[in-house]
């Protein structure tokens, strides 16, 4: 009889340095919970709570139906690259080309790729904090340095473009920005990235510019970095189908770069991906060259959904949150309560059967804040807010 061999798991050092985003996790503790027969209102995961618009959803059937099914391009479909240049060009007041856009499963790869194919073990990367906790993970996992800067309530989480300019270095490879911003809903103004551009001047640094909620707007309008002059080829522009079409699950997002960068970033699809589906690709054109009805509709609903979640959780002692600029999240204060996050947002999961997320999960300068997501009906934001009151009423 032969013995099965135990043998340890030696995983490579580097996994050590893998972060998480932590929305995925609370949802699992949220689902355990349900399972047991408690009732949780999910304010945690940052997805559209909208099913994904109806001729988009055709589009994807039909084109299941009619054969592709296959491989396709790296980079993507040539009439999909054709229709995100002339969209994402003609949308931020610049002539975009087809070879300067790289289709991918998701905005998440064009992070990935874009520091692994730029940054050098010793580069710094700047990157906003609290962020979306992908790019200090990805930072880490390929050894490089992570510069965190600090978004600042006061600020309404506005980057302070002088504090940008003083963690800028000689060693500085790539600035990440994000806005509309998860999770704070800052927004940056047309002159805060002017003022960006200014502070980095002609240094050799190249930027990530993650605008995947760069039509989730409700005050003001968006201005891309890759608009000013001379600035598209040193800007990467991120963005996707995901939250701007309720397209979480079909995965589908671009980058937009420079056509030399962007042979770069297939070879990185080759090697990875091979090509994204055929199938979701055919239902993303229909989604930038078709009616954008829904796209509207969606966002009116997200705004008023965020001002009815604003005003409610100002009533909760202890709790006050800035109207959020854009995306679909709130990040209230939550230092007068004197819990800190993690503590205070594992008791609403637990005890008021609200899931939300500690700011720490967006990192260390998330202490003091929790988000919530309003990707959610007014009807369980309402829930959500009446819970919490009475939690806070109890336990504050
Ligand atoms: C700021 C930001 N960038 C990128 C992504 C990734 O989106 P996707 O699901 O399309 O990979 C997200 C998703 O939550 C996000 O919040």
């Amino acid at each position: 009889m032969t013995r099965a061999i135990q043998s340890e798991l030696r995983l490579a050092k580097r996994m050590a340095r893998l972060g998480t985003e932590t929305a995925f996790e609370v949802l699992g503790r949220a689902r355990a919970l349900e399972a047991k027969g408690k009732e949780i209102v999910h304010l945690e995961i940052g997805e559209p709570d909208f099913d994904t618009p109806a001729n988009v959803l055709d589009a994807g059937i039909a084109a299941l139906r009619s054969g592709w099914t296959h491989y396709g391009p790296a980079a993507g479909l040539p009439k999909l690259r054709e229709a995100i240049a002339e969209d994402a060009g003609r949308r931020r007041g610049v002539k975009v080309a087809p070879e300067e856009v790289v289709v991918v499963p998701g905005g998440k790869p064009i992070i990935f790729f874009s520091i692994m194919a730029l940054v050098e073990e010793e580069d710094e990367v700047i990157y906003p904090n609290p962020g979306f906790p992908i790019y200090e993970s990805m930072i880490n996992f390929l050894g490089a340095q992570a510069v965190p800067i600090r978004l600042r309530e006061k600020m309404d989480f506005r980057l302070d473009v002088n504090e940008l300019a003083d963690l800028i270095t000689d060693r500085t490879k790539l600035i990440i920005l994000n806005s509309p911003q998860n999770p704070t809903g800052g927004v940056l103004s047309e002159q805060d990235v002017r003022d960006i551009a200014s502070a980095i001047g002609d240094r050799d640094i190249m930027v990530l510019a993650d605008e995947i909620y760069s039509r989730l707007i409700f005050e003001g309008s968006h201005f891309s970095l890759m608009s000013l002059p001379g600035w598209k080829d040193r800007t990467i522009m991120l963005d996707g189908f995901s939250k701007t079409f309720a397209m979480t699950g079909w995965r589908l997002g671009y980058g937009i770069m420079r056509a030399d960068l962007a042979t770069h970033m297939s070879r990185l699809m080759i090697n990875s991906n091979s090509c994204t589906a055929s199938f979701t690709q055919v239902a993303g054109i229909e989604a930038v060259s078709g009616d954008q009805s829904s796209v509207d509709r969606m966002c009116a609903e997200f705004r008023r959904r965020r001002d009815v979640f604003v005003a409610g959780i100002n009533q909760v002692k202890g709790f006050s949150c800035r109207v959020p600029k854009g995306a679909f999240y709130a990040f209230p204060n939550i230092t007068r309560t004197g819990w800190t996050s993690k503590k205070l947002a594992d008791a609403l999961l637990d005890e008021a059967g609200v899931a939300c997320l500690a700011g720490t999960a967006f990192g260390e300068f998330g202490e003091g804040y929790l988000r919530f997501s309003v990707a959610n009906s007014i009807e369980n934001i309402q829930k959500a807010l009446s819970n919490i009151q009475k939690w806070a009423q109890q336990r504050l």
